[in-house]
């Protein structure tokens, strides 16, 4: 399986509407690099700028999706509609955005039936275990306390991604696949990626290391170097 740098934008005035076209450009412009790298690079945009961002090609992850069909339901993100404009994946169950252990199930099962991937988050390496049992293609060991901080948890909490992927081992035993373990919070540089993945991550979720940089398209740049092996 290729390696994920997942982008999560979040909700910030700077990767929304207008703005959010900035990542897409960037994203497009890196395209080749992160196919070298074996990479694949995800957006995942508020959802207001999904449209834009399938319609731009880019692998595109909705942030949240709620577990209902179609119909006379008001307010909801509804897979099915998702699934039909073009998305691929979704994030499930965010720190920002929490889901019971059963609302997961169920969200996960939505998102199977109609053949939407799954990354589906854990604040630790109890709660990656318990989820790994829910079979979705992705958990992401996210600590709460360092999301949106300067301090990665390649730096911070390292032992927390060998502890996350030991495990997902232990709970997906007895099940035919093993869900990739991602990490996130607090990723800013190329060193925190290599980190990561030396230590056992398939992937990365990263916020504001892009969205608020400087130079959002070289803050992407300089992570996907962290994957060159
Ligand atoms: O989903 C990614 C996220 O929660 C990490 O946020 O800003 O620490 O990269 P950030």
């Amino acid at each position: 399986m290729k390696y994920k740098l997942i982008i999560n934008c979040k909700n910030y005035e700077e990767s929304t509407g207008s703005n959010f076209l900035k990542l897409v450009h960037a994203c497009r412009d890196l395209e080749e690099r992160a196919k070298q790298l074996n990479v694949d690079l995800i957006l995942s945009p508020s959802t207001i700028d999904l449209r834009e961002s399938i319609s731009n090609k880019i692998q595109t992850y909705a942030q949240h999706i709620d577990a209902k069909n179609p119909g006379s339901q008001t307010g909801y993100t509804i897979p099915k509609i998702l699934k039909n404009i073009g998305i691929q994946g979704t994030i499930i169950s965010h720190s920002e955005h929490f889901l019971d252990n059963e609302e997961i199930k169920k969200t996960i099962s939505y998102a199977k039936e109609l053949g939407i991937t799954t990354c589906v988050c854990a604040r630790d390496a109890t709660a990656a275990e318990e989820i790994a049992l829910l079979e979705p293609d992705m958990i992401a060991v996210e600590p709460k306390e360092l999301i949106g901080g300067d301090i990665s948890i390649s730096t911070a909490r390292p032992q927390l991604i060998s502890e996350s992927l030991d495990a997902i081992e232990r709970g997906s035993l007895n099940l035919s696949n093993q869900p990739q373990l991602l990490v996130g919070a607090g990723v800013k540089n190329d060193i925190d990626v290599r980190k990561a993945v030396e230590l056992g991550a398939r992937g990365i979720l990263v916020a504001s290391g892009v969205v608020k940089a400087q130079d959002p398209k070289a803050a992407i740049e300089n992570l996907l170097e962290g994957f060159r092996e």
